[in-house]
Formats: C-alpha cells, structure tokens, sequence
C-alpha cells in the first residue's frame, strides 16, 4: 500500500436546533481515547462553511476555537491519530472540497488509485490523507449534477477498505450522510437534534438513545430522524437500544491521572466483575461463567491484543491447569493470517477493554467462518467485538481513560479466572471442594488489593526514582508469572519510554544474560509458588553477573530467598488463583511512578492510541 495519512480516530457529528462547535468539542473529549494527533470542527452557518483545526491534543483546538469561535447549528469533528505521515494541521480533518467536508475513521485501501484517476481529472490534492478522496470523489459527483444521496451512495460503492464516515454538504446544511464500513458509528437520537459518534460513550451527554450502523450500512440524517440503507440504497431498520453508558462522567476524581485513579478503582472494580460470575454465598462458579458449554469443546483458542492478551496468555495457564481444556493463543494481528485448522468443536475467547480492536475482531470473525462458538471478554458491552459473539463475558471495570490498561488487565484476569473454574467444574476437572476453596480465595482478594496497594505505595515511588535513571530493564517470571513479566514490561516502556521486555525466567540463559551488568536491572516476579526455586536459581544467575535485582515476591517466598538485591517487595501470602492480579499491583505502580518521575504524559503516552481499528 502507498504511503499515505490513514487514521484511525474519534469522530462526531450534530444536526441541531442551536449551537454545536462546543458540544462537538465536548464529544471529542470523550473520544480522546481514539488518538490524540490533532481534532478539528467544521460547522455551516448562513450558507458558508467553515473550520478549524489544531495539531496535538484537544486543548489547542479549545484555544482555536476561543480566539475565534464557531457559529452554526450543523457541524462535523474528528479527533487523530495518525498511522503514516506527520500530523500536521493541513492533514487534520474535517477535510474541505468544493462545499464538501468529511471525516473519516479508517483507511481507504485504494485511495492511491483513486487518488491518480481524480488527478488526471484535474482534482488538485491538498493533503497527504486518503480522506480527501472521498471529498474529492463527492465534489465531483455533486459538480455533475448528481443529487445528494446519489452521490454519496456512488462514492460509497467507489471506495474501499474500512471506514466510519461522516459527510456534511453546504448546499445542504440540515443534513448529515455517515456510513460504516468496519469502524463503529452509532446515531444518537434527541429531541429535535440527532446525533452521529464513533461509540455512545461520546454521545453520551446528548442521549442515550442509540442506533448502531451495522457494516455496509449508510445513512442520512437530520433534524428529525435517521434513514438507514444499505449500499443498493434499500431501507434497512436498525433496533434503537438505551445505551447503558451514559451515567459515565470523565472525572480523575482527587487522583493525578486516570492512570492512578483506576489503579486505586481495582479493588472496588474486581469484586463488581467477580460477583457477576461467582456466588459468594454458597462459593460456587455460577451461570454466567457457562454461558459458553466449556464441557462439550475439544479446545479453546484465544486471541487478542496488547495487554488483553497477556491476560489471555495466563487465562492459558488456568483452562490448561483447571479444566484440562487445550488452549492454542496468539497475538490477533497473527492469529487472523496463520491460516490455522480450526474444528467446530472448539470454542474461540476474544478479549478486549474496548471491543473494538480490528485485528481481535478480524480473528474473531476468522474463527466464526470456521464454524466455533464465539465468547468475548470485554469492557465495552455494547462494541462490535461483543455484537458478533455468541456469549459475552463483561469485565465491568467501568471506563478506562488511561492509555496503559490496569483495571481492564485485572478484571479480564478475574473473568478468566472465574471462567476457567466454571470450565473445570462443568469438565470435573476440579471436584467441588476444590471449587469452593478457589472462589473463596476470589472473595479474598478485592480486601488483600486494598490492604496491598497502600502497604506498597512508598516503596514502589521511591524505587520508580532508581528506576527512572536506566535505559533498560529485564523482567523474568515463570508460569503465570511469565505473561506478568511482559505486562510489567508493557506497561513500563509504553507510559516511561525506558525500554524493557518481558522474559520466561527460564529462557534467560538463552539470550537475555548476554546483556546483563551493574546498569540493567532485573524485576523477578517470584510468588512462593511451585515455580520458586526454580525462578531463585535464575536469579542467583544474575546475581553472579553483578546484575542488580528488584525481588517481588511474598512473605514465604522473602523468607526463602538470601539473595542480596537491590529491593525486596514484600507482598502478603497468597493462593496462586488470585496470585497474578495481586502481583499486577506493584507492577503497575512501579510503571507509573516512573513515568510521573520522568514527567511524561502518563495518561496520554506518546504514540498510542486506546483503541485501535485499524491493522
Ligand atoms: C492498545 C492499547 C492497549 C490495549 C490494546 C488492545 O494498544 O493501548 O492498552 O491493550 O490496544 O486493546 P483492547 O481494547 O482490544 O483491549
């Protein structure tokens, strides 16, 4: 594919009865977790159209909008983030042709084709984007005398690839025309004003009142309603739900960031998840966690990105362990080309905070063609990734704003933890007693969160201090001490930018000791588990080469070790169910003390985006 600005973005769209540039920006705040490269607004008023737009994050596009406001009661936004090229003000959206503005979430893939033949038409390109196609491809439609809808329903059938759109005309100011192909759109309907936004949460101070545009829909939109049609230009209904979401207030509360705020949330937050699949009364598994008949599958394949899939890699461990259930694993972005045989006995986990990964949602569509029944494990119960399963499996961590995933990591581990019992259960794999035993220990463990998060705080803040001074840090743990290793890792280089990885403890001497001297730490992430001796002998490796560790372990597992280090993490004896969420606390806090040490954006890293539809 040619170069090009592709983006995968926020965007919003009003048609109102008064003023909309602030609420537009007001919706964009809440889409910020799109991308945050640059945002622009673009409204009509009396018959001319105009915008604005800023690089960077929203707050520049507020002072633009400040030092010169925006009349209008019709307008279109867009928040960026930008796969290729600069994100300048002149590749911002909304893009501008010839009385035609767009915005657009995704990539048009034959863009560069469509780009020449409108060149050779006399089309004059002013951005890198493969947005302007579209506005130039409208343009050129309405300059023919093609009326409106026409026109919009011939560019649709010209571009492909996969977008969320919204086109505003300013021979046309009472209407918006928006499709989806790929990327989420949903309608909002209000009362004598309708709505258009990449997900409810945006319209969410608007009207919960939500339709969602399903692939292939299009849809024109004004005032008083929405007609949806799909790409032969017939009519097609689109059940309106009562979005759940719309309580949600963006607040950090008395915390710094939102990073520290749902760090802080996990305690209150996990005993939410974990009632929703386990009685506590009677410490059993209970129905929601069979949502999916773990007993009749011959296996389990599970895919996902980013952080989700560390947590479905120690969701591995726990099926593999608790229900003798074979797990095949992999990141989506491989997953969905392997090409792997796939048998309709099996049943496929996707696991995603927002639901809308386009790689976790490619594999799941990849496992659905082969026939397995779909669960998902998701935050956003409303998003694409939970629409096309056949049992969704909430994670109910509330919304997470941060960029660097901490609640939805524990709470996916809790449902899985949850489900991999139910499976052992339903496969009596695990007797009763033992099921009993391990939800009690789930019970547990919202009150050891709280008790350890305060009892670490000081230590973990301090030692971010030593921390911040290194280029790299080596991370090492066994089992599911392993997939923790590599989120510590994660979690590090993606909010401080200090490179650091994640390693099996026992693959050290294959490689990673190679760089090991006074300079690079090592975090050793040791319960006192089966594993523990065997991860003290990786350690006493590093010892030996005068590498300096950071021992995280619990009370049995420091009273075991002698090694000298250079920090000791003490944290409470606790059963291995329950192990990998504790453990996730310090991790996290190391990371973000780190980052607040370093004064960068913790929030809002840079680079990376919370969601993320595009490949
Ligand atoms: C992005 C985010 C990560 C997240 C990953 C998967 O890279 O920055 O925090 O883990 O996407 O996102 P999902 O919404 O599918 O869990």
């Amino acid at each position: 594919m040619a170069a090009g600005v592709f983006c995968m973005c926020g965007i919003v769209g009003i048609v109102g009865s008064n003023a909309v540039a602030e609420r537009l920006v007001d919706a964009l705040k809440r889409l910020e977790y799109r991308g945050y490269d640059s945002a622009g607004v673009a409204t009509i008023h009396n018959g001319a159209m105009d915008r604005r737009r800023a690089e960077g994050k929203l707050f520049n596009l507020e002072k633009r909008l400040d030092a010169e406001p925006l009349p209008g009661n019709t307008g279109i936004a867009h928040t960026r983030w930008a796969t290729h090229g600069v994100p300048n003000v002149t590749n911002a959206h909304p893009h501008f042709v010839d009385g035609v503005a767009v915005v657009h979430n995704g990539i048009i893939e034959n863009f560069s084709e469509l780009r020449d033949e409108l060149t050779a038409e006399g089309a004059v390109f002013t951005t890198q984007t493969d947005t302007e196609v579209v506005a130039h491809l409208m343009a050129k439609y309405l300059r023919e005398g093609v009326e409106p809808r026409a026109a919009m329903l011939r560019m649709l059938n010209r571009v492909s690839g996969a977008y969320a759109l919204v086109v505003m005309l300013k021979s046309d100011p009472g209407t918006l025309m928006a499709a989806r192909s790929g990327p989420p759109l949903a309608i909002g309907y209000g009362r004598g004003e309708m709505f258009l936004g990449s997900d409810a949460i945006a319209l969410s101070p608007f009207t919960n009142e939500i339709a969602y545009l399903v692939d292939g829909d299009w849809a024109i939109v004004t005032r008083d309603g929405a007609e949806i049609l799909d790409y032969a230009g017939n009519p097609v209904e689109r059940p309106r739900q009562i979005s759940q979401t719309t309580a949600y207030v963006v607040d950090k509360g008395n915390h710094r960031h939102f990073m520290e705020k749902e760090i802080y949330e996990q305690p209150e937050v996990i005993s939410h998840a974990l009632s929703h699949y386990v009685d506590f009364a009677s410490n059993t598994v209970g129905d929601n966690a069979a949502a999916i008949d773990f007993k009749s599958v011959s296996g389990l394949a599970i895919s996902a990105c980013g952080t989700a899939y560390l947590a479905g890699l120690v969701g591995k461990y726990w099926f593999e362990r608790y229900a003798r259930l074979p797990v095949e694993i992999d990141v989506a972005s491989e997953f969905r080309y392997r090409e792997m045989p796939l048998s309709p006995s099996q049943a496929a986990l996707f696991i995603s905070q927002s639901g809308e990964t386009a790689d976790t949602l490619a594999s799941l569509r990849y496992c659905k063609d082969n026939g397995l029944k779909i669960g998902a494990v998701v935050n956003v119960k409303e998003s694409t990734i939970a629409r096309e399963s056949d049992a969704i499996f909430p994670i109910m961590a509330g919304p997470e704003i941060g960029v660097a995933s901490t609640k939805a990591f524990t709470c996916q581990l809790a449902v899985l933890a949850s489900l991999a019992l139910g499976a052992g259960k339903a496969r009596g794999t695990i007797t009763p007693e033992q099921e009993k035993q391990m939800v009690r220990h789930l019970a547990e463990m919202p009150r050891i969160m709280s008790r350890v998060l305060n009892l670490i705080e000081p230590q973990m803040e301090s030692l971010s201090r030593e921390l911040s001074k290194c280029r790299d840090v080596l991370y090492l743990g066994r089992g599911t001490s392993f997939p923790l290793a590599m989120e510590g890792a994660l979690k590090l280089k993606e909010i401080s930018y200090i490179h650091a990885e994640g390693y099996a403890a026992g693959e050290l001497k294959h490689g990673p000791i190679a760089l090991i001297d006074e300079n690079m730490p090592v975090i050793v992430i040791a319960p006192y588990d089966r594993f523990f001796e065997k991860t003290v002998s990786n350690m006493q490796e590093v010892a030996a080469r005068g590498g300096r560790i950071i021992f995280i372990t619990d009370e049995a597992g420091a009273a075991a070790s002698k090694l000298p280090t250079m920090a000791t993490i003490v944290l409470p004896n606790v059963d291995e169910i329950i192990a990998p969420m504790i453990f996730s606390l310090p991790i996290q806090l190391l990371a973000y003390h780190t980052a607040v040490f370093m004064g960068t954006d913790v929030d809002q890293p840079r680079n990376l985006a919370k969601s993320v539809t595009v490949e």
